[in-house]
């Protein structure tokens, strides 16, 4: 369910013509729907309390899109943020997130960013190894603040979804494999202005199948009362994201958030404790498009390319995962044809889509690639000297330009010549 329709034979988000957009600021730019993502977030919360799960911390991961304007929206609605670097803590506060609602995840956490955390008074670290739990006690001393942590969960557990985001196998960077996690808990009570309130298990992104879930919550269920009957009190078990959204309209829609929370209490019905979700894809992945303009229809040796002017740098997913992301018109011709998708950029891999049917398209044409509100502009770069991709908020008939366009020529001047260079040869 997205805000992005077609009316007057034009696609808008919300009310706005994107047209508008386009003229106005120019392409390739991203357009976000607030009402998209503040409906996907409350029918996230709303599943898990009419599935029966009391107060759930819903901590959005702001790694899927932390555009600040983003996050306020989401502020707004009373979510906590899961937060991955001193980068994305700074912006989840910036918005408006209240500390107590901020998880901090990650498998490399630096000493600065442990004390950043520390210092902001966030609810919980998400500790990924004994290792790090060593440091963290070390950080929290000589801060004199005790570091509520959370244990993660290494729950060997295949999520059937792209290798490449996979996070729940025994053989992943990620988290405490589940025999060690008994021996890390007596350690992080052992050391010193540590807390150990809870455990934190994900397992992997864009999961369309609950059986992984299933798994690893039942992981979760036995570790909980492996800690208990050793005496221990756990507080708090924070489950991760992971679930899948609907990118190829032609594909079946993956398990639905009830679905999701139904399972979810079911398996963790009697466990007495608060549940905590980090869900990023869900909830701004259909909230956005990357609208861009068709620069050329080439006809190939072998097919026709319509060249775009987004390119694999404004859009990594295709290129890097292989993954599929629908295509509309914004003012759609009559008629079908065949023709494959491609940006300026100077590697084959430049290609959004390859022998796609599509509505004709002629140069000067705009379209959307759909389903781009997550991992899209927040994994953009400059690569081939092209500037940042913008960014644009609508709400109902209005629109603001949240993040403008960095030019060639502000990227070029945040450089500095090295001294030897800058003199006459
Ligand atoms: N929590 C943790 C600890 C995570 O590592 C992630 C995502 C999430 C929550 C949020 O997962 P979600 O609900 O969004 O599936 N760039 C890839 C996705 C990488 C996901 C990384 N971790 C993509 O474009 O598909």
């Amino acid at each position: 369910m997205d805000h992005f329709h077609e009316r007057f034979g034009e696609l808008h988000a919300e009310d706005v013509p994107l047209t508008a957009i386009a003229e106005a600021v120019g392409t390739p730019v991203y357009v976000y729907a607030e009402a998209t993502i503040v409906r996907h977030f409350r029918v996230f919360r709303q599943a898990l309390e009419a599935a029966g799960i009391d107060r759930p911390l819903v901590a959005y991961a702001v790694k899927a899109n932390p555009n600040l304007s983003v996050l306020a929206a989401l502020a707004r609605e009373g979510a906590g943020a899961d937060v991955v670097s001193e980068g994305e803590l700074h912006r989840a506060l910036a918005a408006g997130v209240p500390p107590g609602r901020i998880l901090f995840s990650g498998v490399g956490k630096t000493q600065a960013e442990m004390a950043a955390a520390l210092q902001a008074g966030i609810l919980q670290i998400n500790v990924e190894s004994e290792e790090e739990l060593a440091e963290l006690s070390q950080v929290a001393t000589a801060l004199g603040r005790r570091a509520p942590v959370a244990l993660r969960v290494n729950p060997d557990v295949d999520a059937r979804t792209n290798p490449k985001i996979a996070t729940g196998r025994g053989e992943a960077k990620f988290g405490i494999p589940r025999d060690r996690i008994l021996a890390a808990w007596a350690q992080a009570e052992a050391l010193p202005s540590l807390a150990p309130t809870g455990l934190a298990v994900h397992v992997g992104s864009q999961l369309t199948d609950l059986a992984p879930f299933a798994a690893a919550i039942r992981v979760m269920g036995e570790l909980l009362a492996a800690l208990r009957s050793a005496g221990h009190a756990v507080r708090r078990v924070d489950l991760g994201g992971g679930l899948g959204i609907p990118y190829d309209p032609s594909l079946p829609a993956p398990p639905t958030p009830a679905d999701y929370a139904r399972l979810v209490a079911q398996a963790t019905a009697g466990w007495g404790v608060e549940l905590a979700f980090e869900p990023g894809r869900l909830v701004v992945g259909n909230a956005g498009v990357l609208l861009s303009r068709v620069v050329r229809v080439k006809r190939g040796a072998t097919r026709t390319f319509v060249v775009l002017d987004a390119a694999m740098n404004d859009l990594i997913r295709p290129t890097l995962y292989g993954v599929f992301h629908h295509i509309r018109a914004v003012r759609p011709r009559p008629g079908v044809v065949n023709a494959t998708f491609v940006g300026p950029v100077c590697e084959t891999g430049d290609t959004f889509a390859e022998d796609r049917a599509t509505t004709p398209l002629e140069p000067g044409d705009l379209v959307a690639l759909m389903t781009a509100g997550a991992y899209g502009a927040t994994m953009a770069s400059t690569y081939n000297s092209r500037p940042l991709v913008p960014e644009v908020l609508v709400r109902g008939d209005r629109w603001a330009l949240v993040r403008p366009r960095l030019t060639p020529a502000e990227l070029a001047a945040h450089e500095r010549l090295a001294p030897w260079l800058a003199e006459a040869p």
